[in-house]
């Protein structure tokens, strides 16, 4: 495996194998991996010739400076499984190799047909811009056959095959796939989060309330529907939203933000559990954990 720390490289690295027919997988983190990342990475090697990984904690995303600075950073242990998992190359650049000043101080736009005034979208105002500016521009080096992004930031998820499907800058990246990957979760159901290393021992039990009432709703929606099938239903998709925050806010130490039924491609609130999903976000103690449930697929 090869860690490689400039544009220069990585786009000589990648002609390199373009040129010898090979296909390329592109796994983009922020680093501090865990399991979650480890399938997304094994599911890139096992489907590509070759798997790059970029690792690169992008500072135009965060709209918290506080929240930047203590994102936890370790590129030695991530490379050591990166390694191990069959990774063929790291992109691990730093802030002025990957922006020029201006780029770091500008706030890009993009048109993203309203995904991105809904939850997350809502809460950080431009952080899907500072996503999106680093994730084209990572497939504008790395020209990668798939691209593979985890379903915990589903809303992410969302927002990249949108450009990539539906935007202005849809065909600027070939037949690029992007191709989404389940949750993966502690065998507690807390879901696997680089923040979550920011929990003390303590908080991450209390934090365990959150996936367990994502999956108790399961049961909740189908009570709440009249014949016990999940069907069309405004007001049953209320009460069980309600019912959600209500019992994760009734935990010590958690406090919800936000939690909206919406519909899995639109994003907008729903009135019907089919094609629906459930996204949270709920502070435990300091730390911002989100995660989802879907009511069918
Ligand atoms: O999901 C993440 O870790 C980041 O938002 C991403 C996609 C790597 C872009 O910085």
């Amino acid at each position: 495996m090869q860690i490689i720390s400039t544009k220069k490289e990585l786009q000589a690295a990648v002609a390199a194998c373009k040129n010898a027919g090979k296909t390329i997988g592109l796994v983009p983190t922020m680093g501090a991996l865990h399991a979650g990342h480890a399938s997304l990475v094994k599911r890139a090697v096992a489907e590509n010739d070759v798997c790059v990984v970029s690792v690169f904690v992008n500072p135009t995303q965060f709209n918290n400076k506080e929240d930047l600075a203590k994102y936890p950073r370790n590129i030695q242990r991530d490379a050591e499984l990166l390694s191990n998992l069959g990774a063929h190359f790291v992109f691990a650049p730093t802030p002025e190799e990957m922006y020029s000043a201006e780029e770091m101080n500008t706030t890009f736009q993009f048109d993203f047909a309203g995904l991105d005034q809904v939850m997350e979208g809502k809460m950080r105002p431009g952080h899907f811009n500072g996503v999106v500016q680093v994730v084209s521009r990572l497939f504008y080096l790395v020209q990668p056959d798939k691209a593979y992004f985890g379903e915990k930031d589903f809303q992410q998820l969302a927002i990249i095959r949108h450009m990539v499907e539906r935007s202005s800058m849809a065909g600027t990246f070939g037949d690029l796939k992007i191709i989404g990957c389940p949750i993966v979760r502690e065998e507690s159901g807390l879901a696997l989060s680089s923040r979550n290393e920011r929990l003390s021992a303590e908080e991450k039990e209390t934090a365990l309330a959150i996936s367990k009432t994502l999956f108790e709703s399961l049961e909740w929606a189908k009570e709440a529907t009249a014949d016990g099938v999940l069907n069309n239903s405004a007001e049953a998709v209320k009460k069980v939203q309600q019912r959600v925050i209500d019992t994760i806010n009734a935990v010590e130490g958690l406090e919800v933000e936000y939690y909206e039924i919406v519909d899995q491609t639109t994003l907008l609130p729903t009135d019907t559990f089919n094609h629906a999903i459930g996204c949270v976000t709920v502070y435990c103690g300091p730390v911002r954990l989100i995660d989802n449930i879907k009511y069918t697929n």
